[in-house]
């Protein structure tokens, strides 16, 4: 009984919580180059594939477009460091890329 609860709300979470997985266009490469001049849509395909290797071993993985940018860069800042995904700084950039490419506007 205890395990099928644990089973129904970690279903419930996954459903309200977690991101699809955004496939990404032209016109998404576009707007990323407006603010990372000579972004490939590699580039964003490799933020967003770090993104879900190192950001969802605690908690869902939160929709890029949950929040804006200035938002998403204090939690992008604290999340690197070493109490919490720990990742190095190219990584961090290349994630970072990624949501604000996908960030609420
Ligand atoms: C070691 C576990 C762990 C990892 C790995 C981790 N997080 Fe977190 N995250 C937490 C905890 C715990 C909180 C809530 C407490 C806090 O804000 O300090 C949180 C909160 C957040 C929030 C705030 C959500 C809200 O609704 O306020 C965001 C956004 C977030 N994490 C994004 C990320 C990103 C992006 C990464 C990858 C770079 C990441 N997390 C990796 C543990 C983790």
């Amino acid at each position: 009984m205890k395990k099928l609860s644990i089973i129904a709300s970690t279903l419930i979470l996954v459903a309200c919580g977690s991101a699809k997985i955004i496939s990404i266009s032209q016109a998404d490469v576009d707007r990323a180059a407006t603010k990372y001049p000579g972004i490939t849509s590699e580039q964003l395909v490799e933020g967003q594939k770090l993104y879900a290797a190192n950001c969802a071993k605690c908690h869902t993985l939160f929709a890029p477009g949950k929040f804006g940018e200035k938002r998403w860069k204090h939690e992008i800042e604290e999340m690197s460091g070493k109490d919490y995904a720990n990742i190095d700084s190219k990584t961090q950039e290349s994630i970072t890329k990624y949501i604000l490419t996908f960030a609420k506007q």
